[in-house]
């Protein structure tokens, strides 16, 4: 297929690309890392004190260091060691309140910064963050959270200026349990005046094990996992040595690969409630799961039944595993039904699968141009081939990487730089498991 055809636009410098040969059956063991979206926030909770935070088990990943040139950007020293997984960050003083703008962009992540700055130093000057390209992605539960608890925000262009000094306490109604967003207010309450009640809060794994993070830096809040939390501002926090927890992400996307080969695996350092949404999916599309303490072994069954999945936050499907899925579900007899509810535009990687030989139709509901949602119906099972295909975004780069290891022949993955903003060691770890993936020019 394209793969003739786009010799002639190829450029002239060799393209780093993941080439994944289809056809083998995943078995063996892995150790699950640490999670991407726990570390980073944990490192801008760092911003709040003066003294040392040690975090280990961090994943050595793009964006965990464009987080810590972030940190350094603001006055802290940051050690990364990446041979331990651990990163120290002493923000001994913050030496100014403004970065420049190519810090921000790289990672959605970055914006939650804002919120220990604001709380720190009474002001803080930002730009919108980047991160992937799933659909608006606005920060306004952000910004006005911060208003409510007495800050003043400015716009210029795509910089935001918070100012006002110390912040005050206050009752933050949440239009969206944003997760980022939540963390953020979560951070900035923390050394507040008086006390600040956060209602209609997310109650993602990430998020309360932030808090509990912060509690045990000496911060008061309460009620987390529950959609209504209740900080009691304190005058200073505490430096802190934890351990972050494993990315469930990471772990529902290797035990998709494992069905989707019809092969079995054992996850090691995997927190059972946290994989609850998936495990309930993959056992209705016919495969078996057993937990043993912090081990979870999937096998798959001897069929692959089509199932609805809708994404919502936590407990809802996880949107970020929503893409390797359907993946899966291109494998499975009859039609399934995809509702994308947290992201508008997150389902654009499908024309990448369509290249590979899937039969999947999108929908679109919009209302004056503007996309509302979107769902997709995904008929199976297909027959896969090798194809040259993008990686569009971190979750999507893995779906097309699960579609090549079931796929006839070879598949080429451009883009691959998104994989290592997301995953640790994943090529080494699939392989370990007997996957057959080379990655062309290895960057981490
Ligand atoms: N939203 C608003 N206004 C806001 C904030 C969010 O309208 O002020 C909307 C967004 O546009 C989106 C929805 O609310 O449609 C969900 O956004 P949310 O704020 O909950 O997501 P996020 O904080 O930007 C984090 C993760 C994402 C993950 C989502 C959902 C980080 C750095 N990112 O994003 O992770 O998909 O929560 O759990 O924690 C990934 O890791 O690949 C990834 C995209």
């Amino acid at each position: 297929m394209g793969r003739a055809s786009l010799s002639t636009t190829e450029p002239a410098t060799q393209e780093r690309l993941l080439k994944i040969r289809g056809g083998n059956v995943l078995r063996g063991e892995i150790t699950v890392s640490g999670a991407k979206n726990a570390a980073l926030k944990a490192m801008a909770a760092t911003l709040l004190t003066s003294e040392e935070v040690v975090l280990n088990n961090v994943p050595m990943l793009a964006d965990v260091l464009s987080m810590a040139d972030l940190l350094r950007a603001f006055g802290a020293d940051v050690e990364v060691d990446r041979t331990l997984g651990r990163v120290q960050v002493r923000a001994k003083e913050i030496t100014r309140t403004s970065a420049p703008p190519g810090l921000f962009r790289p990672t959605r992540a970055s914006v939650v910064a804002a919120g220990p700055m604001l709380a720190r130093c009474g002001e803080v000057s930002f730009y919108m963050p980047g991160g992937d390209q799933i659909g608006r992605r606005p920060i306004d539960v952000h910004l006005r959270g911060f208003q409510r608890l007495g800050a003043n925000v400015e716009h210029r262009d795509d910089q935001v200026i918070a100012t006002g000094g110390k912040l005050r306490g206050a009752r933050i109604y949440m239009d969206y349990p944003s997760h980022t967003g939540t963390e953020n207010l979560l951070m900035a309450a923390t050394l507040a005046t008086g006390k600040t009640v956060i209602v209609n809060a997310s109650a993602e794994p990430e998020v309360v094990w932030l808090g509990q993070l912060l509690n045990r830096m000496g911060a008061r809040i309460s009620g987390l996992g529950s959609p209504i939390l209740t900080i009691e501002g304190v005058e200073r926090l505490h430096g802190v040595s934890d351990y972050v927890p494993p990315d469930r992400l990471e772990a529902g996307s290797f035990a998709i690969a494992a069905v989707m080969t019809g092969g079995e695996i054992t996850l090691r350092d995997v927190r059972e409630p946290h994989m609850l949404p998936l495990t309930e999916k993959l056992m209705e599309v016919g495969a078996e799961v057993w937990h043993s303490n912090d081990r979870m072994l999937i096998r798959a069954g001897s069929a692959y039944r089509s199932v609805d999945i809708q994404t919502l936050p936590f407990p809802g499907f996880p949107t970020d595993l929503q893409a390797p899925f359907v993946a899966l579900l291109t494998q499975a007899e009859g039609v399934s039904t995809v509702h994308e509810r947290v992201y508008e535009d997150r389902l654009r990687y499908t024309n990448e699968l369509l290249k590979m030989g899937a039969d999947i139709r999108v929908a679109r509901i919009g209302d004056h141009g503007e996309l509302l949602a979107t769902s997709a119906e995904v008929h199976g099972p297909t027959k896969l081939h090798g194809a040259r295909v993008a990686a569009i975004d971190i979750r999507a780069a893995v779906c097309m990487v699960l579609a090549g290891l079931v796929a006839e022949g070879e598949t080429e993955l451009e883009e691959v730089y998104h994989i290592d903003r997301g995953y640790e060691n994943f090529v080494a770890k699939l392989n370990s498991l007997g996957a057959d993936v080379e990655d062309t020019d290895p960057q981490m």
